[in-house]
């Protein structure tokens, strides 16, 4: 494995009782990269955002972040290190407003700050201020804007990946995951995600995503590692991975012609 990368996983196996999610998966994630992750339903690339996220912990192997083993920590710390995460199946909070869960996102960034002038309100106010202007900047980037008021159970599904995503990236993060980004949206709004990650690459926000639609992940990644049955088949450029026959065989199983 090469010393620049930002995310290695080293040799991880990840068994649920009985059932081995992920077997001795190996791989690395360079700084600035957008990698794709690919594979059949239940190949295990949900597993492994769990375990780098710190929602799981490993059964063996390491999984080692800016040099540092994350095997261990609770997922609060993984996001302090600066490792965000969208879900498969969105997650936002009923009764929120948009604003809100940006703000939930920045409030843990100044947390520290906010407790330092916790007496001193000049000072509170003011970064109240900046957190709310940092906010609505992030909102405005992702075109909510005009959602900031709107409580989010009352959204249409595409916006609610946008605010997740918006969520995410109110931590700053160095490493985005991103759980099939694509999934329940329609191919403008595709187009749009897909510009917006580019965009956050292009920011230094290094992407590691998962995506069932084939266009967009062989668009978007620089390279593409694919999972099959917990096991990695193999890696590389998309055109590369496209034409892999191990590939055709294991996640397109059209035939040649796939
Ligand atoms: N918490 C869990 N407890 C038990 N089994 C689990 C758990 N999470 C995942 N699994 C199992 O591990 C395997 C891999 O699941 P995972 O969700 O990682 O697949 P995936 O590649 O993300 O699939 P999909 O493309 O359908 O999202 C599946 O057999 C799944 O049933
Ligand atoms: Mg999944």
């Amino acid at each position: 494995m090469s010393r620049d990368s930002l995310l290695r996983v080293e040799r991880v196996t990840k068994a649920f009782d009985g059932l081995v999610a992920l077997s001795e998966v190996s791989l690395e994630v360079r700084p600035g990269q957008i990698k794709g992750l690919i594979g059949p339903n239940g190949a295990g690339k949900t597993t492994l955002f769990n375990l780098i996220a710190c929602c799981l912990a490993p059964s063996a192997g390491d999984i080692v972040f800016c040099g540092r083993s994350l095997v261990g920590l609770p997922p609060h710390r993984a996001a302090e290190l600066g490792i965000a995460r969208t879900f498969q199946n969105v997650q936002v909070f009923p009764g929120m407003t948009v604003l809100e869960h940006v703000l939930v996102g920045l409030h843990r960034q100044a947390r520290a700050g906010l407790a330092a002038c916790a007496l001193q309100t000049v000072r509170l106010r003011r970064t109240e201020r900046r957190l709310r202007e940092e906010a609505e900047a992030l909102l405005d980037r992702l075109d909510l804007l005009p959602w900031a008021e709107v409580p989010v159970e009352t959204l249409p599904f595409g916006l609610l990946r946008r605010v997740e995503l918006a969520r995410a990236l109110a931590v700053r993060p160095k490493l985005l995951l991103l759980d099939e980004p694509g999934s329940g949206l329609n191919p403008t709004e595709k187009q749009a995600m897909s510009q917006l990650v580019r965009g956050l690459r292009d920011e230094g926000i290094t992407v590691f995503l998962v995506e069932h639609d084939m266009t967009m992940v062989m668009g978007l990644a620089d390279e593409v590692a694919v999972l099959d049955h917990g096991s990695l088949l193999c890696e590389g450029p998309p055109q590369q991975v496209q034409r892999d026959p191990r590939v055709v065989a294991a996640y397109l199983g059209e035939g040649d012609d796939a």
